[in-house]
């Protein structure tokens, strides 16, 4: 393997949160070492992200209320001030100036879109995949400073601590296992799609980072609020149909061609996210179907990103759009403070993986890719303080080749299943307690081979069921009845 065996900081991931740490680092004069599972860019979720980044404009109230709103009023006050009040200088310095992101409409009046939740028009975008717009432009011109570099198809699997302090990580590549030491330790991961049948996350999100903090000895928080998103085609090749889409004038309709939303909620189909994503799903297991119908708008003219994914599956838009909801982003993750700082000395969490306090309860639309940046950075600058200290690392145990193909398929599985049945959008107590025993079994069993075998697809299914288990037992210990974690009978209802 051809990676440092120091570095100032390394950087774990190349989502937004990952590509703004190792920018902000860089420009503090730190070397960066990032390694990415991914070999392309759309390994990561921040490229499928649609609807856009939502900006602060002239009214950083409104958006402040609609965070907390939008979070049943869990989200932390003092995290959404300073997403909010530092959103235009992030997105001005990186998006605007440093990658000129062709944002719609322009300089002079963008074309600020809405969705779900926001009360207002604050949310840039490049037609429904600015994901894709920003992240190429970030990762070429990270791949073009001198002081950072990027390993591709690369795992980091074990961090490496050492009383109290966090020195690096154990990384993986085309099968070798090599310890790179660092000052500082950041871990941009991503999610955890692959604990669900439905997800909109890429292959490859399985919760390593939280997964690697957690066994360490890091805090982790919020872990029970996983966000359903409500629109995703449910024929073969499934897609996410953006929020905007709604925030333009789409509504939904079941299968008896009746409109839903405006009964359930005053804000209809704009209603939080979570209130649709359950209302759908209701209503698909009432009346067999639920159809997005964009015949208010101008589908193919405002949305034609969207328009060309239906005719590539040959679906009638005209006719709407069958939808149902799939795993979206977990609110919670990795706790970290102002900085991303984690509760484990040298180590930094950003993105997804992370916990600010910014979502609580329930995400606001277009609200991730702004997290990512805006603690990105500010973790990159905090981050690259640090001298690296070369420690006695032990030997990361022998791989095992036998292992690296098809293993865990069926207790993957066996996962999803426990998953989707009793921690999804919708739990009671007993299908809580339930899965937690089914899953800390299941945890016992990678365990055991953990403890003799390494290759990727183990650490992976390591991740996996670390990350499944604090979901369920967050959920499990969680009596209140908020945003995603919707108890069917809450013991305390408010
Ligand atoms: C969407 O475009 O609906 C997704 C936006 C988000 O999850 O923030």
């Amino acid at each position: 393997m051809d990676i440092t065996e120091t570095t100032d900081v390394l950087v774990v991931g190349s989502g937004i949160g990952g590509c703004a740490t190792a920018l902000a680092a860089a420009r503090a004069g730190a070397e960066v070492t990032l390694a990415t599972k991914a070999t392309e860019p759309e390994h990561a979720a921040s490229w499928w992200a649609q609807g856009g980044i939502a900006v602060t404009r002239t009214a950083p109230e409104s958006f402040k209320a609609d965070i907390l709103a939008a979070s049943d009023d869990t989200a932390d006050p003092e995290a959404v001030e300073l997403l909010v009040e530092n959103a235009k200088p992030a997105v001005e310095d990186v998006l605007f100036e440093t990658l000129s992101i062709p944002f719609d409409g322009d300089e002079e009046e963008y074309a600020y879109g809405r969705e779900a939740a926001h009360s207002k028009r604050r949310i840039l975008h490049v037609d429904a995949s600015t994901g894709r717009h920003i992240l190429g432009p970030f990762l070429n011109h990270l791949s073009s400073l001198e002081s950072v570099t990027i390993h591709q198809d690369t795992a980091a699997l074990e961090l490496i601590t050492h009383e109290g302090r966090v020195h690096g990580a154990y990384v993986e590549h085309d099968g070798d296992v090599q310890p790179v030491f660092a000052g500082a330790t950041v871990l941009a991961t991503g999610g955890v799609g692959e604990l669900y049948p439905q997800s909109t996350n890429p292959d490859g999100s399985t919760g390593d980072g939280i997964a690697m903090a957690a066994l360490a000895g890091a805090s982790v928080r919020d872990m029970e609020y996983v966000q359903f998103h409500p629109t995703v085609y449910t024929g073969d090749d499934p897609f996410l149909l953006s929020e905007a889409v709604r925030g333009e004038g789409a509504f939904l309709r079941n299968g008896d061609g009746e409109r839903f939303m405006p009964e359930i909620h005053a804000d209809a189909e704009l209603a939080p996210r979570d209130v649709v994503a359950r209302a759908v799903a209701t209503e698909y297991e009432r009346t067999g179907d639920v159809l997005l119908d964009v015949s208010p708008l101008d589908f193919e003219d405002e949305f034609p990103d969207l328009a060309a994914m239906c005719a590539d599956r040959a679906i009638d838009w005209r006719e709407g759009i069958p939808v149902s909801p799939a795993e979206h982003f977990l609110c919670g993750g990795i706790a970290v403070d102002t900085e991303g700082k984690t509760t484990l000395d040298r180590l930094f969490a950003v993105g997804e993986c992370s916990a600010t306090g910014v979502h609580g309860a329930n995400r606001l639309a277009s609200t991730s890719l702004l997290e990512g940046l805006v603690w990105g950075l500010r973790a990159g600058d905090a981050a690259a303080g640090f001298e690296p200290d070369r420690i006695e690392a032990p030997e990361l145990l022998d791989r095992d080749p036998a292992l690296a193909e098809g293993f865990g398929e069926d207790k993957s599985v066996r996962l999803r299943r426990v998953m989707e049945e009793y921690v999804g959008l919708e739990r009671s107590p007993e299908g809580l307690q339930r899965a937690t025993g089914v899953l800390r079994r299941l945890k016992g069993e990678v365990d055991a081979y953990i403890r003799t075998r390494t290759s990727r697809e183990l650490y992976e299914l390591r991740g996996k069921s670390v990350s499944a288990l604090l979901i369920a037992r967050a959920a499990a210990e969680n009596e209140r009845s908020k945003g995603c974690h919707y108890l069917t009978e809450p013991a305390h209802a408010d």
